[in-house]
């Protein structure tokens, strides 16, 4: 882990109201994300993951507790801390370019162009600018998702289960493809997840989340290289931890 911490929860408690009681979501969350970390958030669905995101992305505010990046308690969205979904939220109306450059539009003209077929070139869809998303496959798709957020030099980027749509061969690559990005540009990724294997694959640190109320039941490190060998005792050893913090036996 870096040594300067990016994002930071302390005591995040997240309570909505229905009709006559309320429905607590998220309990008591301490967590500390360095800078350029990358963190992948697993637990049960309805556990709180995506509210977690919604609150560290300025969308909502907890109910108790606070969080801050850089130091700065987050109260609002920011440009720069952008999301990618498992939906895809491009435009099937604009061509890959348009979808990417949507939010460098205030650059001049040349600037833009450099931006925009830079992450195009990143991503891997070199030659296929001027296509519409009709014209692309689901993987290629979300690589357009990708490009558009790194297209505004993001210091933050929230995932919340953006492989999840894909079949699951595309889905590898696309991790990998993640990991290579990431280390060419160092964001802080938060990266929520129910796939184990997901996780483990991507990240630094895996934070385990119990079922509702989502309380942090552990956080796991994964101190392996990339590519990161699936079928190495190591690998094995972090999964059976992971599945033991979510309370599931691994065999059926
Ligand atoms: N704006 C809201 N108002 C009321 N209840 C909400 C709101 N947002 C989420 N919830 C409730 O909070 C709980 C947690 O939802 P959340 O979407 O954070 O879970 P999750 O861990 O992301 O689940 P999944 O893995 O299925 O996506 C759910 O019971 C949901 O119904
Ligand atoms: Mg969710």
């Amino acid at each position: 882990m870096s040594t300067t911490t990016k994002v930071a929860f302390t005591g995040v408690s997240k309570t909505f109201p229905k009709k006559n009681e309320s429905l607590q979501v998220l309990e008591n969350i301490d967590l500390e994300v360095g800078e350029g970390e990358f963190v992948c958030l697993l637990g049960p669905s309805g556990c709180g993951k995506s509210t977690l995101l919604n609150i560290v992305g300025g969308f909502e505010r907890p109910t108790t507790g606070s969080v801050t990046i850089d130091g700065h308690e987050v109260r609002e969205t920011h440009p720069q801390r952008v999301f990618v979904f498992q939906e895809y939220g491009i435009f099937p109306w604009a061509s890959v370019w348009d979808n990417v450059s949507l939010g460098v539009r205030h650059l001049p003209k040349s600037e833009q162009a450099k931006v925009v077929q830079g992450v195009i070139d990143l991503v891997g869809l070199t030659g296929f600018e001027k296509a519409y998303p009709m014209e692309l496959s689901g993987g290629m798709k979300q690589r357009v998702e990708v490009a558009r957020a790194l297209a505004v030099t993001p210091d933050v980027i929230y995932m919340d289960e953006p492989f999840g749509a894909l079949d699951s061969l595309t889905r590898l690559t696309m991790r990998s493809e993640l990991i290579r990005i990431w280390k060419t540009r160092k964001p802080t990724i938060l990266f929520v997840t129910h796939d184990v294997d997901e996780a483990i694959q991507l990240a630094e640190r895996v934070v385990v989340f119990s079922a509702r109320p989502g309380r942090i039941a552990g956080i796991v490190d994964v101190p392996m290289e990339h590519p990161r060998d699936l079928a190495s005792t190591e690998y094995g050893a972090i999964k059976r931890e992971l599945y033991d913090l979510l309370g599931v036996t691994q065999s059926i």
